[in-house]
């Protein structure tokens, strides 16, 4: 068991979205990428009612989206190794609450997906439909314009990302920096006790990333190659969905300092929350048809301490979040030298830097991708 579940923790720990490598079963399923029109949901598994027409590599991330949204895990619904039976009485509602969600989204929304099951649920799986009434004191209410004088007017989007820029180095000393090799370990995991956990990340500019964490049992590989990205335990190989791409694609992007005004086709700055006792501004990008990334300036450094971005499935956005901490100077750049991976479910970890080595070369096979897994049984 605690095999299994270390590997399951360290593979979505550098990883991507990859609760499917937890079962064998999942991963025959995931398609080898093909050339062709993408295959639906209803022609890969083999009980879709709701959710036909959608791509089959969405259900899995669809799935976490529902298992988020109310607090619980696969098992709530489904029977073990036998997702398509519809034995337990979530599932079945389930599948009511999806038709009902379209249907609140269609009736009075124009069909835009404002409502999702999170809406409702908010991480419980029975919603709470009656105010609560507190315990606490209430907290002293600022007057209205005491807040108003406080905060300070938000700078422009293009101030901050210029200042991101020159506070880790600027754009002259970045490009002469085209590959790094860091070395660390794996610190909190959530899991107790257990020896360190000892992991190297590959990248090279502009776009190329691995990072392999060495597992007792082998390594637990998580790689993008600019075009196509995988994820790889022991015996088993996951290529990327469309959506984990490109969240690997802004993992991966080497400039992206220098590049981030040119990712988003429009940028918001409002404040944001404290983080680790600085303030911050928030400022969001966004590009008509891909989901928004929100990034968290130091409004003193600069520097950027935290990267939320959303992974698109059929009902809603999957989150991740990237805490950045330990900037250090490295080479006439600043690089932060610990980051923690958060996602809903109080799935996390934290991987701390001890070494790094800059314009050293990095083998191109180490971005070859792994043969494709072997198709899937048919029976
Ligand atoms: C709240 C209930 C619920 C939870 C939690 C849930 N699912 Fe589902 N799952 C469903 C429903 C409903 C369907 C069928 C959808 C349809 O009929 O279109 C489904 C279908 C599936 C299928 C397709 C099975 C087949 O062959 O037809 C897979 C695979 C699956 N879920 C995996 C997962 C995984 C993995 C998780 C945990 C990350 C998960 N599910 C969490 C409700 C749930
Ligand atoms: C408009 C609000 C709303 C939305 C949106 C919504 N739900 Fe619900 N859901 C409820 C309420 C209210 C209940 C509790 C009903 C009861 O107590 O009988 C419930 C109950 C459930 C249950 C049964 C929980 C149990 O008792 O085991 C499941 C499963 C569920 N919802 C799944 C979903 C999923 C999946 C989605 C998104 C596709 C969703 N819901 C969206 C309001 C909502």
């Amino acid at each position: 068991m605690r095999v299994v579940r270390l590997t399951f923790v360290t593979v979505v720990a550098v990883g991507l979205c990859c609760l499917a490598l937890r079962s064998s079963r999942l991963l025959a399923q995931s398609a080898p990428p093909q050339a062709t029109a993408p295959k639906l949901a209803e022609e890969q598994f083999k009980n879709i009612q709701v959710l036909k027409g959608i791509p089959a590599e969405q259900l899995i991330p669809t799935m976490q989206f529902i298992a988020a949204s109310l607090g619980v895990e696969c098992e709530y619904c489904h029977v073990e190794h036998a997702n398509e039976k519809d034995d337990k009485k979530p599932k079945r509602t389930a599948r009511e609450m999806i038709t009902m969600m379209m249907a609140i989204n269609k009736n009075n929304f124009d069909g835009h997906r404002e409502v999702t099951c999170y809406t409702c649920h908010r991480g419980a799986a029975n919603p709470v439909g009656t105010p609560l009434v507190g315990d606490a004191e209430p907290p002293r209410q600022p007057h209205q314009h005491d807040a108003a004088a406080a905060e300070p007017a938000a700078p422009a989007a293009s101030d901050i990302l210029a200042k991101y820029l020159s506070a880790v180095g600027g754009a002259e000393a970045l490009h002469k920096i085209t590959s790094r090799i860091q070395h660390g370990n794996l610190v909190s995991s959530g899991e107790g006790g257990g020896q360190p956990t000892t992991i190297d990340v590959y990248s090279q500019a502009p776009d190329k990333r691995l990072s392999a964490m060495h597992m007792k049992n082998g390594d637990s590989i998580t790689a993008f190659n600019g075009a196509q990205g995988w994820l790889a335990i022991p015996q088993r190989t996951h290529i990327m969905s469309a959506a984990e791409v490109d969240a690997a694609r802004i993992d991966a992007a080497f400039y992206l300092a220098a590049d981030l005004p040119s990712l988003y086709s429009k940028f918001v700055t409002v404040p944001g929350e404290k983080i680790d006792g600085h303030d911050t501004w928030l400022v969001i990008g966004r590009s008509e048809g891909k989901p928004p990334l929100r990034l968290y300036f130091d409004r003193d450094s600069g520097l950027l301490l935290r990267l939320v971005r959303y992974a698109e499935t059929a009902l809603g956005r999957n989150p991740t979040q990237l805490d950045y901490a330990d900037y250090r100077a490295a080479d006439g750049i600043k690089i932060p030298f610990r980051w923690t991976l958060s996602r809903p479910g109080n799935n996390r970890f934290t991987i701390q830097i001890d070494k790094v080595e800059q314009n050293v070369p990095i083998d191109a096979s180490k971005f070859t991708p792994p043969p494709p897994p072997p198709p899937p049984p048919t029976h």
